[in-house]
């Protein structure tokens, strides 16, 4: 998984705990090293062991573990990818934005397997004004993950709605599908085409490589 998701983790343990915790973190999950480049792709495996670790050191279940990491990550990409949040004035525009972020993001690896692996994650359904529908294909199982940004994402923009995953892939289906419903009526705001342009100039300055251990 791109370095991203792991460097916010990593560096917020460092941080609140301390490297001694950080440490034991790293020898729970069972890794030599800690990777924190975000232009490199890490063996999923190892972010799933990182944010399990995490968890049972820090004493929260898999939900809260990742209620904690929503936020977490909210924070650090307004301060790091602000563009992506001026963009969309509501919580439901940036949900509906977030599988082309993703894929935005994916065009900076070279590798054409891990970039498609990036871009078919994520697919936008259905949608009308209140409503969005997204499907999300992954072994990585991270539906869980998608829940506590969602809950974080209308915070962020002070809205109210709710989530409801009529498909996910630990009840046996092919997918997980989320059905979101937003109350607050989002403000249409489609992103110019010349905002977009700027936008992917910016991310291509930070071409993505594979670990090299890997
Ligand atoms: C500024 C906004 C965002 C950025 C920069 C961002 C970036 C990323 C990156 C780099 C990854 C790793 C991708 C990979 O290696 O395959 C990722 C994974 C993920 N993101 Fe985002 N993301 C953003 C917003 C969101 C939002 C709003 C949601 C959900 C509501 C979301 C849900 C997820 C999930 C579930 C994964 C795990 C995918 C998997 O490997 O199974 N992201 N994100």
């Amino acid at each position: 998984m791109i370095g991203l998701i792991q460097r916010i983790l990593i560096d917020h343990i460092e941080e609140a705990y301390g490297e001694e915790t950080l440490a034991a973190i790293r020898q729970r999950a069972g890794l030599e090293t800690l990777g924190r480049r975000i232009d490199t792709d890490y063996a999923d495996a190892d972010t799933l062991a990182l944010f399990a670790a995490a968890g049972e050191h820090l004493g929260l279940d898999h939900e809260a573990m990742m209620t904690r990491y929503a936020d977490l990550f909210i924070r650090w990409t307004r301060v790091h990818y602000p563009m992506f949040f001026s963009l969309a004035e509501s919580a439901r525009a940036f949900l509906g934005r977030q599988p082309r972020i993703h894929a935005t993001l994916g065009a900076g690896l070279h590798d054409e397997t891990l970039k498609a692996r990036v871009n078919d994650k994520f697919r936008v359904v259905d949608e009308d004004e209140a409503t969005l529908t997204v499907e999300y294909r992954s072994d990585n199982g991270l539906c869980s993950l998608y829940r506590a940004l969602f809950l974080r994402v209308l915070e962020e923009y002070g809205e109210t709605g709710e989530i409801i995953e009529a498909r996910c892939r630990h009840r046996g289906d092919e997918c997980c599908r989320f059905v979101m419903h937003f109350e607050t009526a989002p403000a249409r705001s489609p992103v110019s085409a010349g905002a977009g342009v700027l936008l992917e100039a910016e991310l291509k300055k930070v071409p993505v490589t594979r670990e090299a251990r890997e």
